[in-house]
């Protein structure tokens, strides 16, 4: 019998601004799923949060793209949405771009990433959370896991990785999709990939098709044609045993690095790890955030989690992270802390440009 392990998530109202997301919504969805829980829809759930985004972390029977387990997060999210809508709470179901169910909850608003397999005698599974960013943040730290050997030691030393991984990589600009074997076409992976806005990868596979990761790729602004928020992706990452360990698919995250999605969607600024509990971006909304959770899955039983970045080896990750938000912060309205005019989501350059129109000149 397989296992799914599904994680949808939603911003559906933060107090205060786009900061944290009130309990009573956690404890809404808390309810939903148990009732979920009850009509053996889902066999087990972790709910968690990463700043304003709510991470529904589902295990179930049912396979990917259920329509029960879909319809399960769709109606958890509505029904916390009202109560965020009686406390006023900001971006009140923000990311729900439909008030009617349609059998998949892609396309939606929320952000998805699932996966089935067959348990393994011992299976280590971790979820990554993120806020104030947008899913090709996850290209960076997927491709070192899987990919780089000064990242990942097993994909040198040990036989059951050697061989190396496929990774998925979808074009959300054209809706196309392309897979990529690692290590044999890794310069033509990264040609793409280092294109975050653009290129993100989806899915990671051994060669033997055996699933390794899964990261939700939605792009809100562009299902809804406008800005609605920047899409705060989560990744599902199986580790150990002819996967990256524990401690290779952590590793990634203690270099900061640079991510779009920092304060109204429209700024750059490094990734900084987080426990569960520091995950409230502050600072200028920010900086960007990702937790992680480490589970075993047993049984299509949760057993943890862990979590990941309470660690204190992770302390100068942050150091620096904070300090990079200081450096890159002064310098303002300008690039590359302010995102390209294309990226630009709350952006007033189309009034400005309609209201100098009359008095640009052409040059000799
Ligand atoms: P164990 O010997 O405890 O399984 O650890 C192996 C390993 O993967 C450490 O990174
Ligand atoms: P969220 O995408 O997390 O809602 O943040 C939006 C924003 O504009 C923060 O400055
Ligand atoms: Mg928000
Ligand atoms: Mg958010
Ligand atoms: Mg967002
Ligand atoms: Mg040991």
């Amino acid at each position: 019998m397989k296992t799914t392990v599904s994680v949808i998530k939603a911003d559906i109202g933060s107090v205060s601004g786009h900061c944290v997301a009130h309990p009573d919504l956690m404890d809404i969805c808390d309810e939903v799923l148990a009732e979920a829980l009850e009509t053996n829809i889902l066999t087990d759930y972790y709910i968690s949060r990463c700043g304003d985004d709510i991470d529904l972390i589902m295990t179930h029977r049912n396979g990917e793209e259920n329509e029960e387990v879909h319809e399960t997060a769709y109606n958890a999210f509505m029904k916390a949405t009202e109560r965020a809508r009686e406390l006023k709470l900001y971006g009140a179901g923000q990311d729900l771009l439909s008030d009617t169910f349609s059998g998949n909850i892609k396309g939606m608003g929320p952000g998805v990433a699932e996966m089935e397999f067959k348990e393994r005698p011992s299976d280590p599974v971790l979820v990554y959370c993120c806020d104030k960013t947008e899913p090709g943040a996850f290209n960076l730290p997927i491709f070192k896991m899987f990919a780089d050997p000064f990242n990942t030691a097993g994909l040198v030393i040990d036989p059951s990785l050697h061989d190396g991984f496929k990774f998925e990589v979808f074009d959300v600009i054209e809706h196309r999709k392309v897979i990529l074997n690692c290590p044999e076409e890794m310069y033509d992976l990264l040609a793409l990939i280092g294109s975050t806005g653009r290129y993100v990868i989806k899915r990671v596979w051994k060669k033997n098709g055996e699933i390794a990761a899964a990261i939700s790729t939605e792009r809100l602004n562009l299902m809804a044609g406008e800005y609605v928020g920047k899409d705060d992706p989560a990744a599902i990452v199986r580790a150990q045993s002819g996967f990256p360990a524990n401690g290779e698919c952590v590793e990634p995250f203690a270099f900061p690095h640079m991510v779009s999605g920092w304060m109204r969607g429209s700024h750059n600024g490094p990734m900084m790890p987080v426990s569960e509990r520091d995950a409230n971006p502050i600072r200028f909304d920010g900086p960007p955030r990702v937790i992680g959770l480490g589970f075993q899955v047993s049984d299509a039983k949760l057993i943890g989690p862990v979590d990941l970045f309470d660690d204190p080896a992770f302390d100068p990750t942050r150091e620096e992270s904070a300090r990079i938000a200081t450096y890159i912060r002064r310098h303002g309205p300008f690039e590359p802390h302010r995102l390209p005019a294309e990226e630009m989501e709350y952006t007033s350059l189309p009034g400005v440009m309609a209201k100098l129109e009359d008095r640009f000149e052409d040059m000799e």
